[in-house]
């Protein structure tokens, strides 16, 4: 009986802690999961921005690539003026600092070791 109890204590005590976990992470992630609805919306429709997924225009490289050809932090530049170099096919759209920083922290969590 007393075994059974004690079982019992320990069993609740360790989903708490997993129940707590998951709470400090999603607030710590905001800012990855506003980045990651920026690119399902503006971005999904040419490059691959999730961890497996395909980009659907040939010519665009899926993000978590990036980083082998550049470091991602060179994307700020390049998200503050308007992508529009090298994006032949691509609409201009110029993001604001919060946008640009939301989308670089989504993409750098793609990014392999
Ligand atoms: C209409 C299709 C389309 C959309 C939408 C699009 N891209 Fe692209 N993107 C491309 C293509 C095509 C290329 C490859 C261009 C090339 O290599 O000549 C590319 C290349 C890139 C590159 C690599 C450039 C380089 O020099 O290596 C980055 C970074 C990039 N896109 C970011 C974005 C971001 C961020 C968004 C969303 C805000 C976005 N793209 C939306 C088509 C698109």
């Amino acid at each position: 009986m007393n075994a059974v109890c004690r079982h019992g204590r320990l069993k609740a005590s360790a989903i708490g802690l997993v129940l707590l976990a998951c709470v400090q992470s999603a607030s710590a992630d905001s800012v990855t999961e506003h980045g990651k609805a920026l690119v399902e919306v503006n971005c999904a429709r040419c490059h691959g921005v999730g961890k497996t997924d395909k980009s659907s225009h040939p010519d665009a490289p899926p993000f978590r690539t990036l980083s082998k050809r550049y470091p991602i932090s060179d994307l700020e530049e390049a998200l503050a003026e308007g992508i529009s170099t090298g994006h032949p096919d691509m609409p201009e759209w110029i993001a604001s600092p919060d946008q640009i920083e939301a989308i670089i922290t989504y993409i750098s969590t793609l990014q392999g070791p």
